[in-house]
């Protein structure tokens, strides 16, 4: 197994590794290092079934099934399909699992700790998956802002439609009960990676709606100033897929957006994700 660094900051490449396979505890042990290294790392050349997906996705934790229960693996229900495909008239998956800036499952108390997302069929260009590393943007904030984000907190919501007007015809609107499922929660901005320590800016544009206690123009000016800071170019990194790739990555230290929207009518490109469970931010 060979590890290569992609990005500026993060992002790596594990080459020389085939994750049908059962690991050894070397293995996984030099796994987890270049996870807490890199927060997003890259397997090529795999050919998983859903069992041996769910199995490596497991390493990282338990896994949790998405709310849009319309969405999940027909018979593997941990697995939500993201897919482009029409099958007689019926998408066979969420042809959008974000376009706009997020982290994961960031709308919950317990955000989600990890995700996989596996390319089961990737366009010839494009679908490209962007990410951002909001260790390194923590890192590069001031002194001064870093005491003025000390212990402030911002609220999420997974309803928030507005920004996310653009998938809205392909989620649906929320039923009641998926709506009850998601109420709007409050987390640090600035949270704490529980195993590396490392702090990040844990506010994203697509969930993120306020800085609880500041007054909505304060509000929108200081998470406007922190989105642009998150998302210089310096802070990320363009992932560019090819079939048989499986992508993990931390939510607790990057954001990553979905870049489908840019793709031609009848692309087809399909994946299937799993969520990993994770705990309250702190
Ligand atoms: C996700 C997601 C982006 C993509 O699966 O959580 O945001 O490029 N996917 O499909
Ligand atoms: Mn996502």
């Amino acid at each position: 197994m060979r590890i290569e660094r992609l990005g500026e900051t993060f992002v790596a490449r594990v080459h020389d590794l085939d994750l049908s396979q059962p690991l050894d505890n070397e293995t996984y042990a030099a796994l987890d290092k270049a996870w807490f290294e890199n927060r997003v790392l890259a397997f090529s050349d795999q050919t998983l079934t859903e069992p041996q997906l769910m199995a490596i996705s497991s390493h990282f934790g338990p896994l949790e099934k998405h709310v849009l229960e319309n969405f999940h693996h027909n018979a593997y229900p941990e697995i939500l399909m993201i897919s482009t495909v029409v099958e007689d008239d019926k998408p066979i998956g969420l042809a959008d699992a974000g376009s706009y800036w997020h982290s994961d499952v960031s709308y919950k108390a317990e955000p989600s700790r990890a995700s996989t997302l596996y390319g089961v069929e990737v366009p010839e260009a494009g679908g490209d998956t962007l990410f951002c590393d909001t260790a390194a943007a923590y890192d590069a904030l001031s002194d001064e802002m870093k005491t003025r984000l000390e212990g402030l907190k911002a609220a999420h919501n997974y309803d928030q439609r507005e920004l996310q007007a653009s998938t809205k015809g392909i989620r649906g609107e929320l039923t009641t009960a998926q709506k009850d499922q998601t109420p709007e929660v409050l987390h640090p901005v600035v949270r704490t990676q529980p195993e590396t320590g490392r702090r990040s800016i844990f506010v994203n544009p697509g969930f993120t709606v306020r800085i609880d206690g500041l007054a909505e123009d304060a509000s929108t000016a200081l998470l406007g100033e922190l989105f642009a800071h998150c998302l210089e170019d310096r802070f990320c990194y363009r992932y560019q897929w090819q079939k048989g790739d499986l992508l993990a990555w931390d939510n607790a230290v990057t954001m990553h957006r979905a870049t489908v929207l840019d793709l031609a009518p009848g692309t087809r490109r399909t994946m299937w994700r799993t969520i990993i469970s994770g705990d309250a931010p702190i």
